[in-house]
């Protein structure tokens, strides 16, 4: 629900919150309002017992153009600096349930950064994928340059940074920053199923499944390993693990609850 002016929110399924990035006429350029009212309806689903997992998308010609050229270009160092311009981009990434980025069309700059923030991204055939900041006098700042480095590969994140280059769905999956490739017309669809799969589960395993593999990226494989064990070890201490194994057991679906 809420009224909103930039994005439509709906629930497309059983435990889904889709998310549409919705200002057309700007091929869903960022600016400041836009990212406010996206951050209110992450952290809005986040709290929502009734969700399990949350989808983003934007239109078939454009996720997000990247942040709004037009509202940055007379901005002053002072400005900037000083209140920490597009810092709140991350928040995003404080969010405790799983985030499907569903991208047809273009993500350039931050809309390709905004994307590298979910945790999933399932692509449309026709996506296009960039970070052209380079272009502009500027470099990516939402992300880009540590993002992309480490999801795939220093070398490959260098060209694309350096020169601005597009990138393709398709060179985007072999390099595994995109999981899976979709018709365009099939990819929303697809991301919320995927989504509804996920919030069957217990919201308490897919939520310590999601901080395991991000606070992995901080660490070294054997303090990761060692993290991983422990949350494992901890959710033997919810009714979630005893059903899902006495399911197994029983020869029955499990019904998780959440607790
Ligand atoms: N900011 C502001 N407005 C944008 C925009 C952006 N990033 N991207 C597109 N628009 C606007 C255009 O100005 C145009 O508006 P008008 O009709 O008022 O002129 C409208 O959206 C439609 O765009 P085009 O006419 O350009 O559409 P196209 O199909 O010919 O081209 C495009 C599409 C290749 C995506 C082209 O719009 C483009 O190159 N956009 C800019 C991409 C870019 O450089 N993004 C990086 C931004 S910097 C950044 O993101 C910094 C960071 O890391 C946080």
């Amino acid at each position: 629900g809420g009224s909103y002016e930039h994005i439509v929110v709906s629930k497309p399924a059983t435990g889904v919150r889709l998310v549409t990035l919705n200002r057309p006429k700007a091929l869903n350029a960022l600016f400041s309002p836009l990212i406010a009212e996206l951050n209110h309806a992450l952290f809005d689903a986040d709290k929502d017992p009734e969700i399990g997992a949350i989808v983003i998308t934007g239109s078939e010609k454009a996720f997000a153009a990247g942040a709004d050229i037009k509202e940055m270009k007379d901005k002053t160092v002072a400005e900037v600096y000083g209140k920490d311009f597009i810092e709140n981009w991350n928040d995003q990434t404080r969010v405790k349930k799983p985030i499907i980025a569903a991208v047809n069309g273009y993500a350039l700059g931050g809309g390709c950064e905004l994307a590298l923030m979910a945790d999933i991204i399932y692509a449309g055939e026709k996506a296009v994928f960039g970070q052209p900041e380079i272009k502009l006098g500027v470099i990516p700042g939402a992300g880009g340059t540590q993002r992309l480095a480490r999801y795939i590969g220093k070398a490959r994140a260098s060209e694309l940074i350096l020169t601005g280059r597009n990138f393709s769905a398709q060179e985007a999956l072999e390099w595994g920053m995109v999981a899976k490739v979709f018709k365009p017309e099939e990819l929303v669809d697809q991301a919320v199923k995927t989504a509804a799969e996920i919030a069957q589960f217990s919201p308490l395993a897919v939520k310590a499944a999601k901080e395991a593999i991000n606070e992995g990226y901080n660490l070294s494989l054997e303090q990761g390993l060692k993290y991983e064990r422990r949350v494992f070890h901890t959710l033997f201490g919810t009714e979630d693990q005893k059903e899902g194994m006495a399911a197994f057991a029983e020869k029955r679906k499990a019904s998780f609850t959440g607790k």
